[in-house]
């Protein structure tokens, strides 16, 4: 009945879209009837490659740096990322992760090889960040860790003897060196790459040839007594179809618990010449936002070829690469991948995580790139400095969705049109949580046309309304150290309730959360 009844709504809401939008106002329509599924946290997990200032000169400084620190860990960093509620973290990589080799970073650090990092800058890398120092930074920021196993340049028995050492409760001699090296209870990984962009970076391999080379490692990624492993694939480079049906197909469900698909967003069509952080055209920002918004196309087309092998949705998409990837800092060196972050990256921030939301019964987690100092970042480090960014503050917004209860949300986009290209100019998400506080996330990303919105919240009872938003005056707005909080989190006094109905307008460039109790 309840279901018939909800039925009735949409349709109701559909057909009075067409007079609400002749008013000039979105219709919205938020299903509290049928609960489905959480959104999982892990959906807002980030990633830390060796690369540029991501880990040393961003989180692991030097000795004499004058900030807090736990050994060589920067705990300003640390606290930032807590109270975003991180709830994962990626390391080494990313195309790193292909030529990392595990035990060049355990040990006393002053007997550590030296490699040079031929992908990020050709800098010696003096291994003194390892497996035991990244397991204690996802401790002190209370997060899980996700490490992605060397395929492209690693041996089976290297990965296997990895978990070993993480995972193994101890009495081998595997288990009883890390006892040595620090730590006698096992970590008790769970999320495991099996290789990392094996299509490119991490091997150049075609999928067929992946998926039996998956299948060899992941056999020997063992589960350890209390230590079940979540072994994720190494999946598909943005539309690349062909690579997630024949892992479907040649590795199936019972193999593997996820399967990855990576997409960045450039404000241009060629990756030689991307365009700066800041300094950009309404052509660019347009590009940028219509690139952010394929992850919807791209998100679709892969779980409808996952829906052919996995009806019951078992194998999860993992986005473990997504993010605004611009030219780097005039002067800062070109393999370190240092860039500024403006309101636009937070808008593509809060339109991505609106997608991820909306398909959170198979995307089950992400991880945008990265952290500290490198492409769509967080934090930005200057010596002891450092600042927030306008991407930093969506996460913080957006923690509310972590393990909510996904909610249902029907409405039709008004388009942002720039030169006879349209894209929708309204992205929208709903949550509730775990105390029966429902949470709606809009991002409106036309530069000059204010929305008005008009949402019906069926089967959720609510009285009051409180909100907060993300805009500034200009979308190539950014922080600096000079002008640290140009772009934060501010009220949002302009929701309200009118007969049951909650209506706001939605200001232009601006990324605005709702809380109804
Ligand atoms: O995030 C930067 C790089 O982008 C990663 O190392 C790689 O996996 C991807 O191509």
């Amino acid at each position: 009945m309840k279901y018939i009844f909800s039925l009735f709504l949409v349709g109701f809401v559909l057909l009075s879209s067409h007079r609400l939008q002749a008013q000039g106002a979105v219709a919205v329509y938020v299903d509290g009837g049928l609960p489905t599924h959480q959104i999982s946290r892990h959906i807002y997990g980030h990633f830390s490659e060796h690369l540029g200032r991501c880990i040393y000169d961003g989180f692991w400084v030097a000795d004499t740096l004058k900030v807090a620190k736990k050994d060589r860990i920067r705990l300003d960093i640390v606290d930032a990322l807590k109270k975003i509620k991180v709830p994962n973290l990626r390391w080494p990589g990313g195309c790193f992760a292909d030529e990392y080799h595990w035990r060049d970073g355990i040990g006393p650090r002053n007997q550590r090889p030296r490699m040079v990092n031929t992908h990020w800058g050709n800098v010696v890398e003096d291994n003194s960040f390892g497996t035991h120092e990244f397991l204690e930074l996802c401790s002190l920021l209370e997060c899980e860790p996700y490490i992605a196993g060397n395929v492209g340049s690693g041996t089976v028995l290297e990965m296997s003897n990895w978990v070993e050492y993480l995972n193994h409760p101890g009495g081998s001699t595997l288990s009883d060196l890390r006892k040595q090296n620090g730590h006698a209870e096992p970590y008790k990984v769970k999320f495991w790459g099996v290789g990392n962009e094996t299509w490119g970076c991490g091997g150049n391999m075609t999928a067929e040839y992946y998926a039996d080379e998956y299948k060899r490692y992941a056999t020997y990624v063992r589960n350890y007594p209390g230590a079940p492993i979540h072994r994720i694939a190494s999946g598909s480079n943005v539309a690349d179809y062909h690579w997630t049906e024949v892992l479907m197909k040649n590795v199936g469900p019972n193999r593997m618990w996820g399967t990855t698909l990576h997409h960045y967003s450039i404000p241009s069509n060629s990756w030689a010449k991307k365009g700066s952080a800041t300094r950009f055209s309404e052509q660019e920002y347009f590009t940028t936002l219509k690139n952010a918004w394929f992850m919807e196309e791209l998100v679709t087309r892969h779980s409808t070829i996952m829906d052919k092998y996995d009806l019951a949705k078992r194998v999860a998409l993992v986005v473990d690469e997504w993010g605004v990837w611009t030219d780097v800092e005039p002067g800062t060196n070109p393999g370190f991948l240092y860039q500024q972050n403006s309101l636009r990256d937070a808008l593509v921030a809060g339109v991505t995580l609106n997608i991820f939301n909306n398909h959170s019964d198979r995307v089950r987690m992400a991880n945008l790139a990265q952290t500290i100092n490198v492409l769509q970042a967080l934090v930005l480090t200057r010596g002891a400095d450092l600042l927030l960014t306008p991407t930093y503050h969506v996460f913080d917004l957006y923690k509310v969705h972590q393990d909510a209860q996904y909610l249902p949300v029907r409405f039709q986009s008004p388009d942002y049109v720039f030169e006879n290209t349209k894209i929708p100019a309204v992205h929208i998400s709903a949550s509730r949580d775990s105390a029966g506080l429902s949470h709606i996330s809009l991002v409106n990303i036309d530069p000059v046309k204010n929305h008005p919105v008009h949402i019906r919240i069926a089967d959720i009872p609510w009285s009051s309304v409180t909100g907060s938003i993300i805009s500034s005056a200009q979308y190539t707005d950014y922080n600096d150290f000079d002008h640290k909080n140009k772009i934060a989190i501010r009220p949002f006094t302009g929701a309200s309730r009118e007969s049951g109905n909650l209506v706001l307008t939605l200001p232009a460039k601006s990324i605005v959360m709702l809380e109804l109790k």
